[in-house]
């Protein structure tokens, strides 16, 4: 609340924005520039949109907090008091003090994108608990929101039972990303699962007396919700006033945010006035931890960290009120002196697999944590067996690349029933119940497609002469392979010129990836303008196919791939290949990282996700030497 106090006084006193400086020791100064720093080494930037809200505030506080044990590290924190044109002009104030990497929270999506950009081509840039457009950003802090709305829409059906119920919903802010996710997960969750209906959705600015007018105006004109959804805790207590001064009984109410303060969500929940609330972390702290690891130049930093949500109702909220040193207790036992970790890797299938595997064992050494890494030579039962096994020998956590998304529940059940936390490693799986995996670590596999379709649009901006495509997929029902086309689909589907010959089904491996590539020649020809691989190995068995062939492979026949593998690298740099997204497939240490923050006691966010490049011919031949797998 000090903070606030600040922030406004500053305001009155005339500065052109809500700006104050935070750091380890003594004041500092608007005279102490970029040039003139003393013992000053690092200057962070962070813009909020609003400090006006108890989530913002607390995010504040977080960063404070953790900043205070970094002496050489200030920080410039502004406040746009919901002013996006103020929020562009803060972002510029705060680069002309010469800030070395900018903490910037947005609601406005639209209108913030830009400068963000803009700054991301100078400096690091970390996009905190409020998303932008694109990917212009060194690392995105933040929730699921999508899962978030997910989650509120299976709690209102829980609430309002069978009968068919009325629900309004107040959303946070018209052109927030946050507020359109968690619509959306929302939405579609009520559509899908129930006979309920969604009457109306306002906007309430995430703010509380905004939601109460409003409602108490539709409640006026006779609406009669059973149950209000609001974005946020501030707006769900708007609503609760809103129903107690019209006299209305029995209507339930969902917030999110979940703070445990003076009517925050917990209290709110505890005192009966809201039925459910998500405790959504702000990501504060762990801004500031990888705001000084991005300063330090760490390598293999994640581009996204995806924070975990708790679900609180009646029956859960004292666990959640209970004092929070209690909450770091370790969900790992100490059953042995070396932390042991299972990882069942799903095969040898790749040269990524093999860097992959090379990385997971050489990080658990460096780490101390005792690995038994076996390997289920792509086969999904014998990887289930290995989980078995694993669960047999008691280890503290068990870690695995899933081979498909499927047909995991059984052997997961198993293991949370014998307390030990999974990690999935690489690729995702479809299981309804969420708690029967701790974290995931890997790539956002659909904007590789994305990002191999989006070469394609530039390249082929010239012509307008259709573009023939085949594509080599993944295993099926991979979530690399399931992705990977999502994400090239979207793009390509955008203009008719490109039109997809065939999708072969294939297995991430060179003969299958010259197999395939061998029948679409003899069905379809020199026809064929593009191969789309799913993976490198199988583009390079591609390529193969196109020599046998006759044809020049990145000349006659282009040749797009992802994984970025240094075999690929030598295509390209033959001019055999056009482009390679990347896949980095480094996981361990941020997997040892995650095995001994679960030791710890610290939460690990729900996923993290890697940082990808992607590589044409010219940049692949610079690279070459540089590469390591
Ligand atoms: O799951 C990652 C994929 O699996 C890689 O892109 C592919 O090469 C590997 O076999």
């Amino acid at each position: 609340m000090r903070l606030r106090k600040v922030l406004i006084k500053l305001t009155i006193l005339g500065t052109a924005v809500g700006l104050f400086i935070f750091g380890g020791f003594g004041e500092f100064t608007k005279s102490q520039t970029a040039n003139s720093r003393g013992q000053v080494k690092y200057l962070i930037g962070v813009s909020h949109p609003n400090l006006n809200g108890p989530w913002q505030i607390q995010m504040n506080q977080e960063i404070k907090n953790e900043i205070s044990h970094h002496k050489d590290t200030r920080v410039l924190f502004t406040d746009a008091a919901q002013n996006d044109e103020q929020q562009v002009q803060d972002i510029h104030t705060l680069m002309s003090y010469g800030i070395d990497l900018l903490i910037v929270s947005v609601d406005n999506a639209v209108k913030l994108t830009p400068v963000i950009t803009e700054v991301y081509k100078k400096i690091p840039v970390i996009v905190l608990g409020r998303g932008v457009k694109g990917y212009d950003y060194t690392l995105y802090i933040g929730s699921d929101n999508q899962l978030n709305g997910k989650m509120a829409a299976k709690e209102a059906i829980n609430l309002l039972g069978n009968k068919s119920g009325q629900i309004i919903e107040v959303k946070g802010n018209e052109e927030s990303l946050q507020a359109e996710e968690r619509s959306k997960g929302f939405h579609e969750t009520i559509q899908k699962e129930s006979n309920h209906t969604i009457i109306r959705s306002i906007n309430g600015n995430w703010l509380k007396d905004k939601a109460e007018d409003d409602l108490k105006t539709i409640l006026k004109s006779g609406e009669r919700p059973n149950l209000i959804y609001a974005h946020n805790d501030a707006m769900a207590l708007g609503a609760y006033n809103a129903l107690k001064q019209s006299r209305l009984e029995g209507v339930k109410i969902i917030g999110s945010d979940g703070l445990n303060e003076e009517n925050g969500g917990l209290q709110l929940v505890k005192k009966g006035l809201i039925d459910a609330t998500y405790i959504t972390p702000t990501g504060g702290t762990t801004a500031v931890q990888y705001a000084m690891d991005i300063l330090h130049k760490v390598p293999g930093l994640p581009k996204k960290i995806i924070l975990r949500d708790h679900e609180v109702t009646l029956s859960n909220v004292d666990f959640y009120l209970k004092d929070r040193e209690s909450e770091s207790i370790s969900i790992i036992q100490n059953k042995h002196k070396r932390l042991k970790l299972g990882f069942a890797q799903v095969g040898s299938e790749s040269e990524w697999r093999l860097a992959n595997t090379d990385s997971i064992i050489s990080a658990a050494k460096e780490a101390g944590i005792e690995l038994i890494l076996k390997n289920a030579d792509y086969n999904q039962q014998k990887q289930i067996e290995i989980i078995r096994d694993f669960i047999k020998q008691d280890v503290d956590v068990i870690a695995f690349s899933p081979k498909t998304e499927d047909g995991w529940e059984e052997v997961l059940k198993e293991a949370k029933n014998a307390g030990i936390p999974v990690i999935l490693s690489d690729r995702e799986i479809n299981v309804d119940d969420q708690t029967l995996w701790t974290s995931f670590i890997g790539s956002d596999f659909v904007e590789e497609g994305r990002r191999a379709g989006k070469w394609l649009v530039s390249e082929s901006e010239s012509t307008n002469k259709a573009v023939h495509i085949i594509e080599i997929e993944g295993t099926a029902n991979s979530a690399p392979a399931v992705d990977r086309k999502q994400g090239f689909n979207e793009i390509i589907q955008q203009n008719p010129k490109f039109q997809l010959l065939k999708s072969y089904s294939g297995d991430f491996t060179v003969g299958k990836g010259k197999k395939l590539m061998k029948e679409a020649l003899k069905t379809y020809g020199s026809k064929i303008d593009v191969v789309y691989a799913h993976n490198d190995d199988m583009a390079l068995g591609a390529i193969q196919a196109v020599e046998d062939y006759g044809l020049k492979p990145g000349v006659d026949i282009k040749i797009i791939s992802i994984d970025a593998t240094i075999k690929a690298f030598n295509s390209l740099r033959l001019a055999k290949m056009n482009f390679t997204v990347e896949c980095n497939p480094l996981l361990g240490p941020q997997l040892m990282k995650a095995v001994k923050d679960l030791k710890n006691g610290i939460e690990i966010p729900q996923r993290i996700i890697t940082a990808e490049e992607t590589f044409d011919q010219k940049q692949a031949k610079k690279e070459f030497n540089e590469r390591a797998y």
